[in-house]
């Protein structure tokens, strides 16, 4: 059985394009019984930009939460916390020894700090803390330690695949046969999902809809989608943000038929409340488990106590052939 392995930051509220983008794909990867998944919340990576006791709290039970009611099967998937795991800390700190520095000067994150900065006439670390350049590196120990064979993340993740490849082939060059290379698995081009204003959504354009936005909200994001100024009773092309959006809840059948309605000329209030009731109907089962779940956090805790157990158990018997592999002596 492959085992596949892939972290979500806690840093914000999930939206739509997190969930067509990467919880929906990883779920159903989750159904395939030649796969064991191991699904964390990445709470030391986010410490690198949210340094907020409350905020680090509560967007954790944000993630989880969303997992569970997007569909996650605990009993299926392991879905635990990073720091639930110290051995991760004990294996990024033994692989950066191994880690070329110049391998962190050229990750991406890093690099675009860097050139901001630079633009900006200021020293090039300005801003930057150890925990963003070393990011790979715990992102490394994290896919490593739980022997991972595949790690399905967004195109902008590739990079640190690679690194990981690349830093555990150093150790097993130099320590003997260790880990396993990891492969990234890039989720099939399901197209930018565009926001409101048309552009990709994401939060840094604030465009973005909520997965479980409640009604009234969804409704007034819905009606916010810019449109363009054909007449109410015009046909309209289907490169529009309604459409757009609708094709992703919709069946072929549903689509097909919105589509048509749209080119004989029904008007964007009309279209919008369509969209608007077909987004309601799939999401509303979503949020009123998600809502459950945040005010039955005991619930939740006992799914992530148990995730991290398990992935302790695995993360611990790497920490063992590490340790023995570099000449840590155990004493007994
Ligand atoms: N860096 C990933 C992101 O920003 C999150 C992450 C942390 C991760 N550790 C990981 C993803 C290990 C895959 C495997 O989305």
């Amino acid at each position: 059985m492959k085992k596949v392995l892939t972290g979500i930051k806690p840093t914000g509220i999930a939206h739509l394009g997190n969930y067509f983008g990467a919880i929906k794909p990883a779920i159903e990867l989750s159904k395939n019984s030649e796969y064991q998944c191991y699904y964390f919340i990445a709470d030391y990576h986010a410490l690198t930009t949210v340094q907020n006791k409350e905020e680090l709290y509560e967007y954790t039970y944000q993630i989880a939460c969303t997992w569970l009611a997007c569909g996650l099967d605990p009993e299926k998937v392991v879905l635990y916390k990073q720091s639930d795991v110290p051995q991760t800390f004990e294996l990024s700190t033994i692989l950066s020894n191994l880690t070329p520095k110049g391998l962190m000067n050229r990750a991406h994150a890093y690099k675009a700090k860097v050139e901001v900065n630079e633009e900006a006439g200021e020293d090039k670390d300005n801003g930057i803390n150890m925990g963003l350049y070393c990011y790979p590196i715990l992102m490394t120990a994290d896919i490593l330690l739980l022997d991972s064979d595949l790690v399905p993340v967004g195109i902008d993740q590739k990079q640190h695949i690679e690194i990981a490849r690349d830093v555990a082939g150093y150790f097993n060059k130099k320590f003997g046969n260790t880990f396993k290379l990891p492969q990234e698995l890039i989720a099939e081009n399901v197209g930018v999902l565009v926001g409101v204003d048309g552009r990709k959504m994401s939060k840094s354009y604030g465009n973005t809809i909520p997965i479980f936005a409640d009604e009234g909200k969804l409704k007034k994001l819905v009606n916010r989608i810019v449109t363009d100024s054909t007449a109410p009773d015009e046909p309209k092309t289907l490169d529009n943000t309604i459409f757009k959006l609708y094709k992703l809840f919709g069946t072929k059948q549903q689509t097909d038929e919105f589509a048509e309605r749209l080119q004989k000329g029904i008007s964007w209030g009309e279209a919008k409340s369509e969209l608007f009731t077909l987004m309601n109907n799939y999401l509303s089962p979503m949020r009123e488990k998600y809502n459950y779940l945040q005010s039955h956090r005991e619930i939740v805790d006992e799914i992530l106590k148990k995730g991290g157990e398990k992935a302790r158990q695995i993360a611990q018997n790497t920490i063992l052939k590490v340790r023995n592999a570099i000449g840590v002596v155990d004493i007994k």
